[in-house]
């Protein structure tokens, strides 16, 4: 996840863009920079870290004369977060800039075949690629920028937000979309494209939303939107937007941490990008060349990254038949461990910065065992101290509870199992080729889905904010969810919750059980679904009211039955998790609570 911005207009662009990426930099961080055209030279100003540096740059420049120009804040996906590999990028003859939010999957081949035409590269990036494409494009179809944009975009797969300047068109903008956002700003003698609104907010409040496939081509007084593919013109009605600058950085919802839990079906997508093949039915993770599935393996991590290395557990040791210990990474750094060259650690972070996490790491190094770090931030200390990285590729995690990062770690997870479990041949061809057509229908599944929970956890918020306490059951999978449930009711709404798995609580637990002590049940179709109800009858003899998250045609006989759709085995977890996560949310927005800051905690735990 980046930041864009393009302007055309009347005004210096450099200040304008400058402005906007500010807006922008919560959706990543790592690197900035922008390109415009002056005095009749294309101009790169690019700085690695926060925009504070490329702010510094531009400072000690006259760059007035500039009146259009793009500008990007970068969350890396490509290549480390360093200034070679921060956009824009140009192309071999310096006559084109690009800014791109996505990730383009085929870029290798792509590369490859630029570079047997003689094209060299100064970055790891896929920006840099599609943007020799298009030169390319120019030479292939002998026509303009606009034509040469079309042919490149016929021929890159994967998702792109991409914004384009050349020399030969100063004062010219054009952008495209293919699965990541992008608006167009209509304003009086000027005009702007974007990844979100807030960029030009100031500017212009008539918006026009781009579908996937469009592209449209700006300049300070006209504007046009175009199929990217036959650059036919499409009709486009613009809106006008009534948010402030604050709600619209949270694409209109209050909260960061209800806008993550919507963003879910697009980082399974981001997350499954260029790592399934449909049509073989495999798994890629070049990640992991030279590495063959593990003796042993150990998860580290801790809070949310360790409940979802619980439900990772279960998978790798059912698919891949491989032995796992879920460690917490404050217990597993100080304990007499036993590992040798033979075990290898797979350490998870959202952030990458967890100091228990990276402790662990180290230690487990010093032993000689080898770590595969997964991680959503490129380039963070877990991610330079693994071997081997899988990108979770959630984009920026604003609020401190953590819900989008976790979805993303499941996806990684599941691939992880598909992958070992095939290449060990302890899953079947057929069992695999399920597994990945099954997750490549859940993002559309989970879309369609969210509003209906919303509302329902809305109902039961209402009914049940008023406990001080709440017990989260599951077994199996659901085991490590309904700690995940506890956790975020507990750590955003401050009421009391514990997470337990079911045929535990008659060892003790079962005491507390009490009207005004309710039981959220995770009672979706498996084979443990008998158990559980067994345990959840138990609840209800002591009087203890159940919310059971359940399937359609389950007679689960509770006070509140939470339908969700019945997927494919282990799957059901990518709809249960929204669901706690949403029932969460409500009750702590019902109450009143600094939902994305909560007290004393912080989004990264640097210290022990
Ligand atoms: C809970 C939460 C924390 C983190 C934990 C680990 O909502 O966010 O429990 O999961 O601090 O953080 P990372 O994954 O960054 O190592």
């Amino acid at each position: 996840m980046c930041g864009i911005i393009g302007y055309a207009g009347h005004r210096p662009a450099v200040p304008i863009l400058l402005e906007g990426l500010k807006r922008l930099e919560y959706r990543g961080y790592d690197s900035a920079g922008v390109a415009f055209i002056q005095n009749k030279e294309l101009e790169l100003l690019r700085a690695e870290g926060k925009l504070v540096g490329l702010e510094t740059k531009v400072n000690g420049r006259d760059v007035t004369m500039a009146t259009s120009g793009v500008g990007h804040t970068r969350w890396a996906t490509h290549g480390v977060p360093v200034e070679r590999n921060a956009h824009p990028h140009k192309d071999n003859s310096g006559r084109l800039a690009m800014i791109h939010n996505g990730i383009i999957e085929n870029f290798q081949e792509q590369k490859d075949w630029l570079i047997e035409r003689g094209y060299t590269f100064a970055s790891e990036t896929d920006t840099e690629v599609l943007v020799n494409l298009i030169s390319e494009g120019l030479k292939e179809t002998g026509e303009g920028v606009l034509q040469a944009l079309s042919w490149a975009l016929a021929r890159v797969e994967g998702a792109y937000a991409v914004a384009l300047v050349s020399l030969d068109e100063p004062g010219v903008i054009y952008a495209a979309r293919q699965s990541s956002p992008l608006v167009f700003g209509a304003g009086t003698g000027e005009n702007f494209v974007a990844s979100d609104i807030p960029a030009f907010l100031n500017y212009t409040r008539d918006v026009v939303f781009l579908e996937d496939g469009e592209l449209v081509r700006m300049d300070a007084n006209s504007w046009q939107v175009l199929d990217a593919l036959t650059l036919e013109p499409i009709e486009k009605q613009t809106n006008r937007i009534d948010w402030d600058v604050q709600s619209a950085q949270k694409g209109g919802h209050k909260h960061f941490m209800i806008k993550e839990i919507f963003e879910q079906p697009k980082v399974i997508a981001d997350c499954l990008a260029g790592r399934v093949d449909l049509k073989t039915g495999t798994v890629r993770l070049p990640e992991l060349e030279g590495l063959t599935s593990p003796k042993r393996l150990h998860i580290v991590a801790c809070g949310t990254s360790f409940h979802a290395g619980l439900w990772g557990m279960n998978l790798l040791e059912s698919w891949a038949r491989i032995p796992v210990r879920v460690e917490i990474a404050s217990e597993f750094r100080y304990r007499d461990l036993l590992l040798d060259e033979d075990d290898v650690i797979l350490a998870i972070s959202q952030s990458g910065e967890t100091a228990d996490t990276l402790a662990g790491i180290r230690r487990a190094k010093q032993m000689g065992a080898s770590v595969i770090g997964l991680c959503n931030v490129v380039g963070s200390s877990v991610a330079r101290e693994s071997d081997h990285v899988i990108y979770t590729q959630a984009g920026p995690e604003i609020s401190v509870a953590s819900t989008k990062a976790m979805c993303s770690q499941l996806t990684a997870l599941y691939l992880l199992a598909l992958h070992w479990g095939a290449q060990k041949g302890t899953l079947s061809a057929e069992v695999t080729q399920q597994g990945i057509a099954a997750v490549h229908e859940l993002p559309g599944l989970l879309d369609a889905e969210l509003p209906a929970m919303r509302e329902r956890s809305k109902e039961l918020a209402r009914k049940y904010s008023g406990v001080s306490s709440f017990m989260y059951l599951g077994r199996g999978l659901n085991f490590p969810l309904a700690l995940e449930g506890a956790l975020k009711l507990k750590e955003i709404s401050y009421i009391h919750a514990e997470g337990y798995a079911s045929g535990e609580m008659k060892h003790g637990p079962i005491a507390l059980i009490e009207r005004d002590f309710p039981t959220f049940a995770l009672a979706m179709r498996d084979d443990l679904l008998p158990k559980v109800k067994s345990n959840l009858e138990e609840v209800q003899a002591r009087d203890g009211r159940i919310i059971a998250l359940t399937n359609p045609g389950l007679d689960m006989g509770v006070d509140d039955a939470w339908v969700i759709p019945e997927v494919w085995g282990p799957l059901s977890a990518f709809l249960a998790l929204p669901c706690l996560q949403l029932f969460a949310y409500e009750v702590a927005d019902y109450l009143g609570k600094d939902v994305d800051q909560p007290r004393n905690l912080a989004k990264s735990v640097t210290v022990e």
